[in-house]
């Protein structure tokens, strides 16, 4: 394995993780794939291996149990990994916030010290626009005032970006680029890879395709009564496969040598605002179908309304979303009806 071109993905079986495989892959770099299947199954990366063709090395290890991750640095050549691997439910964090702090953060942190270890140089680190928060200018840049976090998922998000930054400065052989992501959606345009939540779904457009596929009665809307063109939250939802192809652009400036700091961020979307009424009428429009939905009471810890700015993604990374909103949403929908064996 060529140094310059390994890149360890931990978390690598799931919704992100495969996609960023599959697309690493395609741009010529040899993946290996690291996942303690707590949030996915083997599935992803049997998809993974199909669509690229690969025989994708995997290894089946919990990025908390440091030992584990240590055999994999001795046992594969990368210079680069992108982190992945963490608890992602903003609800079950706050029911459960030492579960969040301690999965997200040691695992983080095992992999920086091996990194530092093993004299590796680039870490990838997988954030969220959940640290902005509910800004008080939009859309927001990467200089955008970072909010208390509301949640002790989105803490783990902000601790991690500042852990990295904090690394980076310290030991010389280290870099970092932080990817604020916003909404990720969609599928890859074979079906052989999507999204897989476990139990009922929290996010919009995997209970969207649920309920189109039956499997959900009916889709609440979590308010309609917001200070918004039609009441319901915006959202900056980017599709996954460009999603994908950022963290190749970023992996590229890494391995590269291109970085003009030791550290920097991202952020990752459209740059177009689409409410949540907007999203259901184009998934209707696309797949010709009628979306049962009713309007219910806000959720709690929502924000109104957050986009990004993209240009620094742009112009840095030479990078930007391309695929169309209703591409996104035809490719979620038969990404469902695959996994359903719907026709
Ligand atoms: C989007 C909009 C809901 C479900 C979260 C995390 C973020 C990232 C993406 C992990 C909101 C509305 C939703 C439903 C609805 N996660 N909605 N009915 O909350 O913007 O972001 O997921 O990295 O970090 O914070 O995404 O898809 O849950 O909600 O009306 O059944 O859809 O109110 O306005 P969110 P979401």
């Amino acid at each position: 394995m060529d140094k310059k071109k390994g890149v360890l993905v931990s978390g690598g079986g799931g919704y992100i993780g495969t996609h960023t495989a599959v697309e690493l892959i395609n741009a010529g770099y040899e993946v290996v794939i690291i996942d303690n299947f707590s949030n996915s199954d083997e599935s992803g990366v049997k998809g993974v291996r199909e669509i690229t063709g690969k025989d994708v090395p995997f290894e089946l290890v919990d990025t908390c149990d440091k030992e584990a991750l240590r055999k994999v640095f001795e046992k594969y050549e990368f210079d680069t990994v992108i982190h992945f691997a963490a608890y992602k439910a903003v609800g079950e964090s706050m029911d459960q916030p030492l579960k969040y702090y301690q999965n997200n953060l040691v695992s983080f942190m095992n992999i920086v010290e091996m990194m530092k270890e093993f004299g590796r140089n680039n870490v990838l680190f997988s954030s969220s626009a959940t640290v902005y928060g509910e800004p008080e200018t939009l859309p927001v840049t990467e200089e955008s005032p970072r909010q208390p976090a509301t949640s002790p998922y989105g803490n783990t998000k902000q601790m991690a970006e500042d852990i990295l930054r904090d690394c980076c400065r310290a030991y010389d052989s280290l870099y970092g680029i932080a990817l604020r992501y916003f909404n990720p959606i969609g599928a890859h345009p074979s079906a052989m890879i999507g999204e897989l939540p476990r139990g009922v779904p929290n996010n919009l457009v995997p209970f969207i395709t649920q309920t189109a596929a039956g499997i959900r009665e009916c889709l609440s809307v979590f308010g309609t009564d917001y200070d918004t063109p039609d009441g319901s939250c915006l959202r900056d939802f980017i599709d996954i496969v460009d999603l994908a192809k950022a963290h190749v652009a970023a992996v590229d400036r890494m391995t590269q040598d291109k970085m003009e700091g030791k550290y920097e961020i991202f952020n990752i979307g459209t740059g177009r605002p689409v409410s949540v009424l907007e999203l259901i009428t184009t998934f209707e429009e696309v797949n010709n179908l009628k979306l049962p939905y009713k309007i219910v009471g806000r959720r709690p810890g929502d924000v109104k309304a957050v986009w990004a700015d993209t240009s620094k993604a742009n112009r840095v990374l030479g990078w930007e979303a391309s695929r169309p909103l209703g591409e996104t949403l035809k490719a979620a929908w038969k990404w469902e009806k695959n996994i359903r064996d719907m026709e």
